[in-house]
């Protein structure tokens, strides 16, 4: 984490090390520190015997590892610091646009105005998926999980583009990353569109990124469709809001997968699937349903109680990385107000509310610094807007998919990176003979 806010992540390495002394053989190491990290590598050298593998650092679930240098997005979870290339994720929410945001994370700096309108035509340009794809969505069971069609179609993507293997060359990693942009809403509007066995919409080239979420799903197929300026602008708000975190779940697992060197529309595809989970994206649907459950505000207090008992999670609370608030919830909290003047309140907002004040003075909470995570009013939003509870994570992945690419792009770029091996501490039964069957 290191860096404290101002400039960029330096890359000067330092002069500092660590000493230390291995109590099995008595002998003495100095390890270097690089950027508040020791190589985990060089505790290969800390040995008892000859033979010896050398030491290793566990760490389940990462908790505690930095797998690569990162120049797109620092955290700071204790002072609530996201920012995104340097840039606030409170200025960034108020000012700028999704397809900007997008532009920033990929390439590094804010476009100009110039530079932007030349990425939103390029993304334009890349068009609609190709009628294999369609028809994979039109053959999908419409109970499906909209979450399951889109890592389908993403997967399906990577076989339609072989060239997309070439991930070593930079002009053909561009042209993906422009597809993947243009072609996630519009296949998110199909997934949304075959669950309701409603005709499928294109995109309109005159409408903004967000305005074309909104028409894919809620427009009429051929006809011109006019989204509400607030609800536009609150969905391309909550799209910048998810678009980058660094190295969460999904962001790691499009990292490990792409590192295989397989096509992006693949490692994406594996980012949709960890981010489904109901400890990560599909938070924000688990928190609908939890929300749902406890169905009033006088039931708030015993629900809270489930909690502490350690029978369920509150979901929407808590966070890996966060340990005060949440900057995104702080943000979405305010977005909720403004949606909420055009659609009328969600009802559920207030047992969101209630829960949030019951457990925002609750010791349990208090002492494991648990606070609202940027999915806890999220789904609020997105009801009230008139989405079905399971294209909440779709949304989340919209938003972040710009994220995932960024990340793609640095790490095949990386010249420290390899493919993803962790290593492991075996427990199982030492060496044995095979016993056949009919001696078992
Ligand atoms: N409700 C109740 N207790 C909780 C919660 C919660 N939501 N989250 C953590 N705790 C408790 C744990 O039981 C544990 O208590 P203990 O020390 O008595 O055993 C302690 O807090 C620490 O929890 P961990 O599971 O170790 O924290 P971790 O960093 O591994 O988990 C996570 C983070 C997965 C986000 C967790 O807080 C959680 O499950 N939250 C609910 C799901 C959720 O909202 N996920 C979305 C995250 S944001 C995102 O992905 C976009």
């Amino acid at each position: 984490m290191q860096y404290q806010g101002g400039t960029a992540p330096s890359t000067a390495t330092g002069q500092a090390s660590l000493s230390l002394i291995d109590g099995r053989t008595g002998q003495s190491y100095s390890l270097s520190i690089q950027e508040g990290a020791i190589r985990a590598a060089e505790l290969r050298n800390i040995k008892v015997s000859e033979d010896d593998f050398g030491l290793m650092s566990y760490d389940p679930a990462f908790a505690n590892t930095a797998a690569c240098r990162s120049a797109i997005t620092y955290i700071d979870g204790d002072r609530s610091v996201l920012d995104y290339r340097g840039y606030p994720i409170e200025q960034i929410a108020e000012h700028a646009t999704h397809l900007e945001v997008a532009c920033l994370l990929l390439k590094g700096e804010l476009p100009a105005a110039a530079q932007l309108q030349q990425f939103i035509a390029e993304v334009t340009a890349a068009g609609a998926p190709p009628d294999g794809v369609r028809k994979l969505f039109e053959a999908m069971n419409p109970l499906v999980h909209p979450m399951a069609m889109l890592m389908a179609g993403l997967a399906a993507l990577g076989g339609e583009f072989p060239k997309s293997a070439q991930v070593e060359n930079p002009e053909q990693r561009w042209s993906d990353i422009l597809r993947l942009l243009a072609y996630t809403p519009i296949l998110a509007g199909w997934a949304y569109r075959r669950r309701l066995g409603l005709p499928f919409v294109e995109p309109d080239p005159a409408l903004s990124y967000a305005g074309n979420i909104l028409r894919m799903l809620k427009g009429e197929a051929g006809k011109p469709y006019r989204p509400d300026p607030k609800l536009e602008r609150a969905l391309d708000v909550l799209l910048i809001l998810h678009a980058d975190h660094e190295q969460n779940c999904s962001t790691s697992t499009v990292r490990g997968v792409g590192s295989s060197r397989v096509d992006p529309y693949s490692a994406v595809a594996a980012g949709v699937a960890a981010l489904y989970g109901p400890l990560h994206g599909g938070a924000n649907q688990a928190v609908l349903e939890m929300l749902e459950e406890v169905g009033s505000v006088a039931n708030v207090a015993a629900f809270v109680q489930s909690c502490k008992d350690g029978h369920r999670r509150l979901m929407g609370f808590g966070h890996r990385v966060y340990k005060s608030y949440d900057p995104r919830a702080a943000i979405i909290t305010r977005l909720a107000e403004q949606v909420f003047e055009v659609t009328g309140q969600n009802p559920k907002i207030r047992i969101a509310r209630e829960l949030e004040k019951i457990a925002l003075n609750d010791p349990y909470f208090i002492k494991r610094k648990l606070y609202p995570n940027v999915d806890f009013y999220s789904g609020c939003i997105y009801e009230a807007m008139g989405f079905d509870v399971k294209m909440f994570t779709v949304f989340f992945a919209l938003g972040r998919m710009c994220g995932w690419l960024a990340h793609w792009d640095e790490m095949i770029r990386d010249p420290e990176q390899k493919i993803a091996r962790p290593r492991q501490i075996y427990t199982g039964p030492a060496r044995r003979d095979y016993v056949r069957l009919e001696q078992r």
